[in-house]
């Protein structure tokens, strides 16, 4: 098989570009979908993607596709891709090592070759749900939302999704989307984002499984009032209600036991001063596990125990599900292709679930797909901590070019 490689300053450059995009003052990154940081960000990455020899459309869920140039719409295709968008305060490398690693390996492959399949990358809209919901670019790419429903969603400020995507002038092909392409596979790239490579000293991780992922956003309504007038027993506090609840979801989660987890990591409080009972709260319950099932039982679970705070506790409750990702599975045919051209690379690797959700799992649904990871520092990720080596950056995104092309050959 072939030498060509990926030019790891190019990558190591364009990483660091990427990052300075969203930057804040205490070093974390935040690029929340169709912010000024994310339009910026769009834009850096969409120059890189022509620069790779492919031309860039904009579908209507926002996603951004580049495709090689000249290649008829009906060429068999494989794809590759991941986000840019960050949690708020977030790293340099979830998501953006992916897309930037794809952008690399595909312009490597143009520079050596003329690939006998069409290659695409996808830059997925809003993967971490910071905004509007998880996945919302992936999940309507394969088909599993529709335009109207996510043109509708809301974020915190109510500010809808077709209002957040006409104010940052992106322009849409509306009539562009995956049936126009016959996508023959999907492999995504990315950060571990837990601690088992570095661990066990393994330069790469060939995903098996992906977990599936809920997000349930619970509104607890009581009354606000002062909070110094106000007699104890007379209050509806609803954000006491909330800590009830997030102490049932944790218990829930402990008591169902490995492999599942449930995680309340946003709570908004109004009107959030320190002297007024707060009278509504929302929060924000991320559940997974891998087996579809469970997750439904352990969903039912979270409502039932929501229901009964707001009962004992005189508040209402309003329970709306955000989003639920199924697992998935990766394709036997892809995983060894990795396994291959990881060897063939003469780097370690080891086979793994992935317990943090990806936007290859939603692909998953339309065609076969594989991941790859690379190795992070102290397993840190969602963090401005979050890191991995030059040289593991590097080895994963050749063990991608590799894997491209033995899916072009085949
Ligand atoms: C995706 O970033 C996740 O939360 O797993
Ligand atoms: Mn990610
Ligand atoms: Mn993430």
């Amino acid at each position: 098989m072939t030498a060509a490689r990926i030019s790891p300053s190019r990558l190591h450059e364009t990483i660091a570009e990427l990052s300075k995009i969203g930057r804040q003052s205490n070093g974390g990154i935040t690029r929340l979908t169709f912010s000024n940081a994310d339009i910026e960000a769009r834009k850096y990455v969409s120059d890189l993607i022509r620069k790779a020899g492919m031309s860039v459309n904009i579908d209507k869920f926002g996603n951004t596709i580049g495709r090689s140039l000249n290649a008829p719409s009906d060429a068999p295709t494989i794809a590759c891709g991941s986000h840019i968008d960050t949690v708020p305060n977030g790293g340099a490398l979830d998501g953006a090592y992916g897309v930037l690693g794809a952008i690399e390996a595909i312009r490597s492959i143009h520079e050596n070759y003329t690939p006998t399949k069409a290659l695409q990358i996808i830059v997925f809209t809003e993967e971490e749900g910071g905004r509007f919901g998880a996945f919302i670019g992936s999940r309507g790419y394969a088909g599993l939302l529709n335009t109207s429903n996510v043109y509708a969603m809301r974020d915190k400020e109510h500010v809808t999704f077709q209002d957040a995507m006409h104010n940052a002038h992106l322009k849409p092909s509306m009539q562009f989307s995956r049936q126009q392409f016959n996508i023959r596979a999907y492999v995504e790239l990315h950060i571990e984002q837990g601690p088992i490579l570095e661990h066990e000293h393994k330069s790469i991780g060939i995903v098996q499984s992906i977990v599936g992922l809920g997000d349930l956003e619970i509104e607890i309504e009581g009354k606000a009032g002062h909070a110094g007038t106000t007699p104890m027993q007379l209050r509806r506090d609803a954000l006491v209600g909330a800590a009830r609840i997030i102490l049932g979801v944790n218990r829930i989660a402990l008591k169902t036991g490995i492999p599942a987890v449930a995680t309340v990591g946003s709570v908004t409080a109004y009107p959030g001063a320190p002297n007024v009972i707060p009278g509504r709260v929302i929060i924000n319950v991320d559940y997974r596990d891998t087996s579809l099932p469970r997750m439904r039982r352990l969903e039912t679970k979270i409502n039932s125990i929501s229901k009964q705070v707001a009962n004992e506790s005189n508040l209402k409750i309003a329970i709306r599900r955000r989003s639920l990702t199924k697992p998935a599975k990766m394709s036997a045919k892809i995983v060894s292709m990795i396994e291959t051209s990881s060897r063939s690379l003469g780097l370690s690797f080891k086979h793994m679930q992935s317990g943090a959700g990806h936007d290859c799992q939603n692909m998953a649904r339309i065609t076969r797909t594989g991941m790859i990871f690379v190795p992070s520092r102290n397993g840190l990720s969602h963090s401005p901590n979050e890191y991995t080596k030059p040289k593991q950056l590097e080895n994963g995104a050749n063990v991608l070019l590799e894997t491209l092309l033995r899916l072009t050959n085949e």
